[in-house]
């Protein structure tokens, strides 16, 4: 998996990926990140990649021919007729586990990060394919949605996650909330870890995990109970999880 990331602020988003497990799924070649400046694409002597808004109105909009220029020569460098330009915006589609699935087949993704207060209409028109919305609030740029993104879509690339990562994951029980998890102490401050994670009876503890996991998806999201098969495709911890364990 290759991303590409358009942005004003290239350092933001490298130094951000570059750590922990993305980092590592990176130097192991599992994935690449590559930033590009689409400051270094501005025409003008100044180096501007903003205007006013036509109309009036507060702010400034990003002019369309910098984002070109960035996006032509990406695209051709890559050899890519049609890439796919996923574009972050409170006006997009909200942003799933599914929909990071789906994702995660794709060879190589474009992220187009807007900043001020919008850019300009027609080179969204030409270039973009998806807009995605990482959830109802509005942010001051894309760049932390588009992180948001490559991580979730990166743990789920074969072999970004490494079997002791996966272990987090071993519950077969799709669509339910993660069961609580201790580690040593077996008493800390006067609070035990729950007798059966002590009694090395395996059927026991997944018996315990499961339970667990289902009280804590009926008091916190109930919702996910209820869902559709259609629904559960696109939902919380589903087919990506269930996908990973095939392949387990
Ligand atoms: N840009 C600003 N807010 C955003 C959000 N919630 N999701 C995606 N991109 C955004």
């Amino acid at each position: 998996m290759n991303y590409y990331i358009l942005t004003l602020f290239p350092e933001m988003v490298m130094s951000g990926l570059n750590t922990s497990i993305i980092g590592r799924g990176i130097k192991n070649g599992h994935i690449s990140i590559e930033a590009i400046n689409i400051r270094d694409y501005a025409t003008n002597k100044h180096g501007t990649v903003d205007d006013y808004p036509y109309g009036g109105g507060a702010g400034m909009v990003m002019q369309a021919e910098p984002i070109y220029l960035a996006y032509e020569a990406l695209r051709q460098r890559i050899g890519s007729k049609k890439p796919r330009v996923i574009y972050l915006t409170p006006q997009g589609k909200t942003f799933s586990q599914g929909m990071a699935a789906e994702y995660a087949k794709e060879e190589e993704l474009i992220f187009l990060c807007g900043h001020y207060e919008g850019v300009d209409q027609r080179i969204l028109d030409m270039i973009v394919t998806d807009e995605v919305s990482i959830g109802d609030y509005v942010l001051t740029g894309g760049e932390l949605p588009a992180m948001v993104m490559i991580d979730t879509i990166s743990r789920l690339v074969s072999g970004v996650l490494n079997n002791d990562d996966s272990a987090v994951f071993e519950s077969f029980h799709s669509n339910l909330l993660e069961y609580p998890q201790y580690t040593r102490p077996a008493e800390f401050m006067g609070r035990k870890v729950p007798d059966v994670l002590l009694s090395g009876d395996h059927a026991k503890v997944e018996q315990w995990r499961y339970e667990e996991s289902l009280r804590i998806t009926k008091e916190r999201r109930p919702d996910l109970l209820e869902l559709s098969a259609g629904e559960r495709e696109n939902a919380w911890i589903g087919t990506a999880d269930k996908q990973r364990q095939q392949e387990m």
